[in-house]
């Protein structure tokens, strides 16, 4: 699978696109906001920049993209009355891989300006805004030129499907009736996705330590894993009804087996521990902070409410979130005519699960200081 060529959130603003089914990441985006603003006040203290650079990495297309930039633009803006200083020229970067629709994003870019004032704040910045396509596993931009760096929920997205973990094994594939990390699957299968995050965040780190100027910050946010086993992670079990909708379509004869065989999803969520870890060990950055909190996978259920009122309802609403991230995925290995029943399927997986438990999961947040 080429992850460049076939990773690509739903474009547009109808129903099923992602524009109208990113309720989660906006939820976090709202809940790093004390971040943001320490990082972004700070940079601005302590550099004052005449030009200040911040690039959005896997900023997809729809409402949370404008509200980074109306975020930055009511902190810079607010710091520049505050302080009466000159206040900064902005270069935005948006950045997303090639198939991302970026028509859309700048289709609404007016409605920046609306946000900002809604929270009455004066803007007081120019601003520019740019479309960045690239992966953000190579380099994106020139040399110490970026003052502040952020990404909300695309770190968990892995450059590439761990190589070995399509392998055959005594005549079998590895990863048999798994498309992620399965929980009873084979432990190997669990180390090489390690591996490659692992090998894919620190490669991370080291471009973008080279394009911050020195004591630039970045803010990441992405879906972690609670528990330290591998093999227990929240997104196995989701993974895992995903998978079982596929199966029963193999079963069925609607999906090929060999096909099946051959999808695995390049996704890991890391444990809180593993991305200290890998930060630490290169040392290019000081941790500022770091938190962990926790979301449900139906954007629509209170997360202190522990009972699952509509079980059926909640299915389709999860349904509707996953199918907007990974639509293009299942239409480009297995044909886009499978797509509305498997997601019916997986409708009706995830409202069977729902009478056990909830689907929840944690994220990450991390603010990080480029080393002087
Ligand atoms: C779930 S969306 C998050 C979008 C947005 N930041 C938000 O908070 O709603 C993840 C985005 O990361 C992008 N992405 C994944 N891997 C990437 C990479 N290597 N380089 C650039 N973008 C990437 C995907 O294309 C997708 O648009």
């Amino acid at each position: 699978m080429d992850v460049e060529k076939v990773l690509c959130m739903v474009g547009g603003s109808s129903e099923t696109s992602y524009a109208s089914n990113s309720t989660i990441p906006r939820k976090a985006l709202l809940r790093i906001r004390p971040m943001l603003e320490e990082a972004l006040a700070e940079i601005y203290r302590n550099l004052h920049p005449e030009k200040m650079t911040v690039a959005d990495l896997g900023c997809a297309s729809g409402p949370n993209t404008l509200l980074l930039l109306s975020e930055v633009i009511r902190i810079i803006s607010n710091q520049c009355l505050k302080s009466g200083q000159q206040p900064p020229e902005m270069q935005f970067f948006l950045n997303d891989l090639c198939n991302n629709d970026f028509n859309n994003i700048f289709q609404s870019l007016d409605r920046i300006e609306e946000s900002v004032r809604a929270e009455k704040v004066t803007i007081v910045v120019p601003y520019f805004v740019a479309g960045l396509p690239g992966s953000f596993y190579g380099r994106l931009l020139p040399r110490q030129s970026v003052h502040f760096f952020h990404s909300t929920f695309s770190l968990q997205w892995i450059s590439q499907v761990p190589k070995d973990v399509g392998d055959i094994k005594n005549g079998m594939p590895l990863n048999k009736g798994n498309i992620y990390i399965g929980k009873t699957g084979p432990p190997l299968v669990g180390k090489l996705y390690q591996e490659q995050f692992r090998s894919d965040f620190s490669h991370f780190l080291k471009l973008r330590c080279d394009e911050l100027v020195p004591c630039g910050q970045m803010v990441l946010s992405f879906l972690g894993r609670h528990k330290k086993d591998i093999l227990d992670g929240e997104w196995s079990i989701i993974w895992g009804l995903l998978a079982e909708s596929l199966d029963s379509m193999v079963r069925e004869g609607l999906v090929e087996e060999k096909n099946m065989d051959t999808f695995n999803l390049p996704f890991y969520t890391p444990s809180a521990e593993e991305v200290e870890a890998i930060i630490n060990l290169q040392g290019l950055f000081d941790i500022i902070h770091f938190q962990t909190f926790e979301s449900n996978l139906d954007p629509f259920h209170n997360l202190d409410d522990d009972a699952v009122l509509d079980n059926v309802q909640s299915g389709a609403n999860c349904a509707k979130v996953i199918r907007s991230v990974i639509e293009s995925m299942i239409a480009s290995h297995f044909g886009s005519t499978i797509v509305d029943d498997l997601f019916s399927r997986f409708a009706t997986n995830v409202a069977k699960h729902l009478l056990k438990e909830k689907l929840k999961f944690p994220i990450l947040a991390l603010s990080l200081k480029k080393k002087e």
